[in-house]
Order: structure tokens, then sequence, then C-alpha cells
């Protein structure tokens, strides 16, 4: 027999304004959120992926109405708690992870400050204990040398990092429900598996029930239990992820499916090598930025020796995390660079055939 869900979304139908680009954000969705289950919600932008998580999360913006359907958890209907009944459930109940860190974070703020804020606003625990807490939050959510990340502050962090804190304040009063709104999207793929495996990991531990929310049926197939497709505001399939991967029943699933990149490309007919379009030659290129007086100029080393060509005809992809150096070739190639106050291009040579 299955578990009884934390979570119930009944029949749920939100309106949105007249001038709004369809009738409903929301129509007629029913979702289960099991205890120790990833439930991934999944459709293209505009399918109504954070109405349903913003209604969990009592933050449906004021333009928008619940035309039906109720939330259930724990008994309560969501969708009837006042303010009061918000401020005991978010955090304690159902705690959300966003996309963007920095639309969460409070960048004037240490993360150590941010974390045991949490428990202050609850009024629990002893300020030491607080700091004790935040700190073992801290290494729970894999963030490196603990000690100096509490004390530092938003924009200090990578942006891995900043999720992986955001992460932290979600959990800080362990959850039921965790809400996870597309927290992968803005990362390197490198950042993303790492974030992905971590989300897992703490679920398992927590046996928290999970709403997972994104486009990507890459991001799906690492991390869900079970799928529900959203369109238009309408569920068009639900599943296993197995059931789901294997016999999609819906074309739009099965269109969502194709566009997943294949990790193995078409037979493409030989180029011709003697026919080049550009040379790249030993490309150097070093960012410098100046300080101030008295100290010594940052210098990163964006490019270092980079040679390739591209053929006549042939599209090249240039591949790397962010800060691996992708952009210097070609700001070089096309004289366009963002930090042109602080370019100093040592040597390179490209030479356009
Ligand atoms: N604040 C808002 N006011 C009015 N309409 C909105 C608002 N936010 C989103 N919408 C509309 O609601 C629908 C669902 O949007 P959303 O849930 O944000 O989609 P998704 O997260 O799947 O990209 C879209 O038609 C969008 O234009
Ligand atoms: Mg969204």
């Amino acid at each position: 027999m299955s578990k009884a869900p934390t979570i119930a979304i009944k029949n749920l139908k939100i309106a949105l304004p007249k001038s709004g680009e369809r009738a409903f954000a929301v129509d007629d969705v029913s979702i289960d959120l099991i205890p120790g289950e990833i439930v991934c919600v999944v459709g293209e932008s505009g399918s109504g992926k954070s109405m349903c998580a913003h209604a969990l999360m009592g933050l449906l913006p004021d333009t928008v109405q619940v035309a039906a359907g109720e939330i259930a958890f724990e008994g309560k209907d969501l969708l009837k708690l006042d303010e009061d009944g918000w401020r005991g459930t978010r955090g304690r109940g159902i705690a959300m992870v966003f996309q963007e860190p920095m639309t969460a974070l409070n960048p004037l703020m240490r993360i150590g400050e941010q974390m045991m804020e949490m428990f202050e606003a609850h009024g629990l625990l002893t300020p030491k204990e607080r700091r004790a807490k935040a700190l073992s939050l801290a290494k729970e959510v894999g963030l490196p040398d603990p000690e100096r990340i509490i004390r530092a502050y938003p924009h200090q962090l990578s942006g891995g990092q900043r999720q992986r804190a955001m992460i932290a304040m979600a959990l800080a009063l362990e959850p039921k429900v965790l809400v996870a709104d597309e927290p992968t999207t803005a990362l390197d793929v490198t950042t993303q598996a790492q974030i992905l495996k971590l989300i897992r990991n703490l679920q398992r531990d927590r046996n928290m029930a999970v709403m997972f929310i994104t486009h990507d049926f890459g991001v799906v197939a690492d991390i869900a239990d079970r799928v529900v497709v959203l369109r238009y505001g309408k569920v068009v399939e639900e599943g296993t992820i197995d059931a789901v991967f294997k016999n999609p029943q819906h074309d739009y699933t099965k269109a969502l499916l194709a566009a997943v990149p294949s990790m193995h490309p078409p037979v493409r007919a030989p180029l011709d090598d003697t026919r080049r379009a550009v040379d790249v030659v030993g490309l150097d290129k070093t960012y410098v930025t100046p300080q101030g007086w008295f100290k010594p100029d940052r210098r990163v080393q964006a490019a270092n020796e980079v040679t390739f060509s591209i053929l006549k005809g042939e599209p090249v992809g240039l591949v790397g995390e962010s800060g691996s150096g992708t952009a210097a070739p070609c700001e070089s190639a096309t004289s366009i660079s963002p930090h042109s106050a602080a370019r100093r291009c040592a040597r390179s040579v490209i030479a356009f055939r």
C-alpha cells in the first residue's frame, strides 16, 4: 500500500487576470507529494510550474485568484490559511529553494547570520546554539571551509555555493516538504550534477517529500521518482520515472523527451581541412583589474596558449564551465570585450582567411 501523501493538491485551478495569456495559469491540477519521494513537475516555460510551487508556499501574486481546488497538508487546507497560519507553516512544514539564490539571500547579511535568523524568527535555540546549528548545516550541504563561509557575504560565494547556502536555510527548520523551483537551471552542468546529488541525499536522509520543478528532462532522469508533465496549466501525463521514460503516452511528453540532447552526434560528411576559415594561434589573454593605489593589479589569465582552427562550413563548439575562458577567443576575434577597461591582450594571432 502506498504511503499517505504529505501534500495533496486536488483539482487546483488558478485564474489569471483578464490580460493574461490564458484564463487559468493552473487548470484542474492534482499532485500528491509522498514522504521519501521526489516528484518532478516538468513542462516548458509558462506551463504553470512556478504557480504550483508558489501556491504551496502561500506566495501567489495578488494578480491571480484561486478559483477552485484545495491543497491539504497534514489535515489543513493551505488555501485557507491566514498570514499567521502561513508563518507557522512556511519554513517549518514546507520550505522552498528558488532558481536564483540572490532573490532569497540578503546581500547585506553574512551567510551564517541569515541561517541563524531562521531560528531566531521562530524563537528557537540560544544564540550559541544557533551558531552551532548554522555551522552544522553548512557542513551538511557540503559548503567548503564552513567556518569561513558562514562569515562570508553572498557575493563572495560562487553560484553553486550560494545554492548550497539556500538549501541549508531551507532545511534549517527540518521541513517535511521541500519545493525546489528550477534550482539548477542557472548553474554549470557539473555544479548542477553536484546539487542534484545533494538534494537527492538530503531528501533520503530526512525522508522529505520533494516537489522538484524543471523544464529539462535530462534533470528529470537524474532525480525523479515520479513525473508530472504540465502543459498550458494542465497535467497531460503522470507516472513513475520508468513508465514515463520507457513508454510516454502523450505527444507533448514524447516531444520533451525527444528534445533532450543526444550523446550520440549524427554522422557528418568529412570537411576539407585545407579550407580554413579561422586559425587561432597561441592566444593568451589576461584581464588586469586595477585595485586602487598601493595595491597590486588583480590578474586573471583567461586564455593560455589557446590554439584551434575553424574550417569553412564547420560549426565548432567551444565548451567549458563558467570561468574556463571560452569567451576569450570570441572576444578577441570580434574585438568585443565586456572588460575593455581592464583588458590587456598580451599575445595572440587570430587570422581570418
Ligand atoms: N505575477 C503574475 N501575474 C500574472 N500572470 C502571471 C504571473 N506570473 C506568471 N503568470 C502567468 O501564469 C502562467 C504560468 O506561469 P508560471 O507558473 O510562471 O510558468 P512556469 O514556471 O512553468 O514557467 C503564464 O501564463 C504566465 O504568463
Ligand atoms: Mg517558473
